[in-house]
This record gives C-alpha cells, structure tokens and sequence, in this order.
C-alpha cells in the first residue's frame, strides 16, 4: 500500500507525541517529535549560556548553528526514535520544565527553524512519516496526505504535563506548569515566523474528554478512511 505523510500540530502538551507514536507502531512508519529538536538546539544554547533567565544571546547562538548536529536514534525497548545532541542522547534532559521555559523563544529565530525545517523535510521525504509539532501541516508537509490539530482545555493540558513531570522526579508546582503552558501558547501562535495555526485543511480532535483508547479509535478511522482513498 502506499504510504501517506501524517502532520500532527496543536498547543503544548495536547497529547500528539502520543496520538502519533501509536499511530506509527500501527502503521509502520517512522514517528518524529519535532520539538524534540527544538528542546536539544534550546539545552545547547543553556548549556553555552546564550540563553537563561536574564537574556538571550540571538546571534551568539546563530553563529554557532553549525556546529549544532541534531539526529535521531531508533531505540527497540522504547519503540520510538530517540534524539541526540552532538552524538550524546538528550531524550531527558530535554524534557525539563526549565527547557520547556526557554525553547518558544529558541524556536521563535528564523534560523534555527531554516536549519530544523531542512532536516525534517529530509526526513520525511519517503513519506511512511508521522511527524508532530507546530507547523509541520503548515510549513513542513504543506501537502501531507492527513493533518490533524489537536486541542484540549489549558487546564486539562497542564495537568496531564503536572502528572508526568512527576512520574519522572521533577519536582514541580502545578502552577508553574500552567503558566509555563499558557505562555508557551501565547509566544507559539503570536510569533512571525510560522506561528502555531490550524491548516485550512487540518482536522480538528478535541481530546479533553476522551480517553486514549477513544482518541486512537477515532483517528485511526479517519486515517484508514484517507488510505482508502487513495
Ligand atoms: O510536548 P510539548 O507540547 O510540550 O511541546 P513540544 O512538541 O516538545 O515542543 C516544544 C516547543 O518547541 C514548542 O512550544 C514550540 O515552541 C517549539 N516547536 C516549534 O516551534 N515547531 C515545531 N514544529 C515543534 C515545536
């Protein structure tokens, strides 16, 4: 059968990684967390201080771009694609919530998008690719075969992010998650280049209240109605 490209976008902490995780097990095909690689360029540029609480070095950052290597290892345990920064396996460090408070600004430089776009475009070029993120039924696959938008209320979103963050150690306050998640909302649709917007043509899943099993349900029937199609 001939495979399509499905672009997953939405607000923060929408549940996409997870939609589009099952839906490449199912299918086959190769899942890419694309804000993985805007959460490793954002540890890189903490770790050489262009960026902390006080300011942002922009071009400091830009100058350094290149040396920047962001690719992705297949981990069989977890059945997903882990993501390197400069060869060292970043998959948890970049899952902080101090990340999470820098990386909208990393991800508003025209630059950094350039360099990620290109890589991303790359590796969806075969198609058999479920890729989520911000602008992937937008700007990187303006012509993929399926795009989904998934929404669910701020609330709910944050409290999900809360619960995982736990899971993993971090200790961290509810209220710093939703304010983190409602800000990151705000810089993400409002910044100039490619801002979070639903594509014209992207189906809209509200998953507020519906359970993983429902959620999965309902778009794999909408996925095999799109194969079927073709
Ligand atoms: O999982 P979560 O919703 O927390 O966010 P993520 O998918 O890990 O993305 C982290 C951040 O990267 C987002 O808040 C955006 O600022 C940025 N991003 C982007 O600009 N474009 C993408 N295609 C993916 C992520």
């Amino acid at each position: 059968m001939n495979k399509i490209t499905i672009a997953i976008d939405g607000f923060s902490s929408t549940g996409k990684s997870t939609i589009a995780k099952q839906l490449a097990n199912y299918l086959g095909y190769v899942y890419v967390d694309s804000g993985a690689m805007y959460r490793a360029v954002t540890l890189y540029a903490m770790r050489e201080d262009f960026i902390n609480d006080n300011s942002f070095n922009v071009e400091g950052l830009v100058s350094r771009l290149e040396e920047v290597a962001i690719s992705f290892l297949f981990n069989e345990t977890l059945g997903f694609a882990e993501v390197y920064l400069n060869g060292e396996n970043v998959e948890a460090s970049i899952r902080t919530l101090e990340v999470s408070s820098f990386v909208s600004k990393v991800a508003a430089v025209t630059e950094v998008r350039k360099k990620l776009v290109s890589i991303q475009k790359q590796l969806g070029k075969d198609k058999g690719v479920v890729m989520d993120g911000r602008d992937i039924g937008t700007v990187v696959f303006p012509d993929a075969e399926l795009k989904l938008f998934m929404t669910a209320s701020a609330q709910t979103r944050a409290e999900r992010r809360y619960l995982e963050l736990l899971e993993r150690g971090d200790k961290v306050v509810y209220e710093n998650v939703l304010k983190n998640v409602q800000e990151r909302d705000y810089l993400d649709s409002t910044r100039k280049d490619s801002p979070l917007v639903k594509a014209e043509d992207a189906i809209e899943i509200d998953n507020s209240h519906l359970s993983l099993k429902e959620q999965f349900d309902k778009v794999l029937n909408i996925v095999n109605k799109v194969l079927e199609d073709k």
